[in-house]
């Protein structure tokens, strides 16, 4: 449960998004995290705050005159424990409030006096015009200013019939940044190209070989990376995965294709993880047309060797007088994990490569990893692949030293 622990007052103001705010709600508790709700009057003509207190299991708060609290201090008591605020939907008329430090109302007031080491997270929802409307957008740069952070909005259709910037994020994806905003920004500042999947290498138009590699653990290196504050592109092959949220996704289907999309993103990356499990070979003589069955029998396939990606990219990287990128590798091995490891971080020139046992983690949602590096290696116990791919992302931060500086 990535929020167990964590106190969250959910803010409520006036919207039709309101109606996500619920889902939302269920789905924080679900995390583990207690939430205290507080809503606006306005956001009582949207949803029920029954609804709200059978959601977050907690008395729901509207009043800033509500007696219920023992010290007749709502503003002040509601957020003195609280891990984070989250105002989902934010309104035009609150990002106002917010940006003038109004305290008219519970939540307004709420938010003035909060601890400064209390982080306040809001997500605007609204028509798109009142989004770019220029008193909007000065608000909004004041709240940037002041250290409030936005999640959102995004582009689409709007319960109004209009379409563009001011639809509230989904919940599963406010959740997402809510989670990410307590990660530690270890690689704030750092670019990070990551490979991820499966390639397919084609027999013909319709046929191909690859392998059983499901995305999973490349997909959560990715997360990890972006929740840790870097910038990430990840080239991947085909999988039936989202792409991670605040990652941008290259879609490859070929090792040469794998390998000429990073070769392409290379320049200015501070750091290089290769977790697809490249295909060795492709077929030299793939057919144009579909093959079909004749009398002569079965195809004869011939196979190239295909570039190799990592290699490629720790040949760049030697270059650079600066060492650019610091590469790690995965290794999917069946069996000698321990020898093949330490063999092929060696091979293949890295400072770091993370080792697993490919049969028995392709498609799990939990992996056991070794990590292997010139002083030996280090067992991660089996976790899910996120939680690995946090301390894996924990790990590499500290080998790459301060911003500016070189790696070790
Ligand atoms: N890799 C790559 N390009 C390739 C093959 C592998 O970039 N053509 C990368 C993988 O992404 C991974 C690492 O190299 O980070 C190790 O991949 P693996 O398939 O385990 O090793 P190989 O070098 O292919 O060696 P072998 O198949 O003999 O075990």
């Amino acid at each position: 449960m990535d929020l167990a622990g964590k106190k969250i007052v959910l803010g409520l103001t006036g919207g039709v998004a309101c109606y996500k705010a619920a889902e939302l709600c269920r789905a924080l508790v679900k995390q583990g995290a207690s939430v205290q709700v507080v809503m606006t009057e306005a956001a009582s003509h949207f949803i029920g705050a029954v609804t709200m207190q059978a959601l977050s299991g907690h008395t729901v708060y509207t009043d800033q005159w509500d007696a219920r609290v023992a010290n007749n201090m709502a503003h002040i008591d509601l957020t003195r424990d609280a891990d984070a605020i989250l105002i989902a939907p934010c309104s035009t008329d609150f990002i106002r409030k917010l940006a003038h430090g109004a305290c008219d109302d519970l939540l307004s007031t709420l938010c003035v006096a909060r601890p400064r080491r209390l982080p306040l997270f809001i997500a605007p929802a609204m028509n798109v015009e009142m989004w770019e409307n220029p008193a909007t957008v000065r608000n909004v740069a004041r709240l940037g200013a002041d250290g409030i952070t936005l999640f959102g909005p995004a582009a689409g259709a709007q319960a109004c019939g209009e379409t563009g910037y001011g639809r509230m994020l989904e919940a599963d994806q406010l959740l997402v940044e809510l989670v990410a905003a307590f990660q530690p920004k270890v690689l704030a500042g750092r670019r990070v190209l990551i490979t991820a999947g499966p390639t397919f290498e084609a027999i013909d138009p319709v046929r191909g070989i690859t392998n059983l590699s499901s995305g999973k653990m490349g997909y959560a290196v990715a997360r990890a990376a972006r929740e840790a504050g870097a910038e990430v592109v990840l080239v991947s092959g085909p999988t039936a995965l989202a792409a991670p949220q605040g990652v941008r996704r290259i879609d490859v289907l070929s090792a040469r294709q794998m390998h000429d999309a990073v070769m392409g993103q290379l320049a200015g990356q501070h750091l290089f993880i290769g977790v697809a499990a490249v295909a060795d070979w492709r077929v030299s003589n793939a057919s144009p047309h579909k093959m079909k069955k004749t009398a002569s029998g079965a195809p004869q396939l011939t196979f190239a060797e295909n570039p190799d990606i990592l290699a490629a990219v720790a040949q760049a990287a030697a270059s650079n007088p600066e060492g650019w990128p610091y590469c790690v590798g995965f290794a999917a091995e069946s069996e000698n994990l321990i020898d093949y490891g330490a063999a092929k971080r060696l091979r293949k020139g890295i400072p770091l490569l993370v080792g697993n046992i490919g049969p028995q983690t392709f498609g799990d949602d939990h992996n056991t990893v070794i990590v292997f590096d010139a002083a030996g290696h280090t067992v991660l116990p089996r976790a899910g692949k996120l939680t690995l791919a946090r301390q894996l992302i924990g790990d590499i931060a500290a080998r790459l030293g301060a911003p500016g500086t070189p790696h070790r």
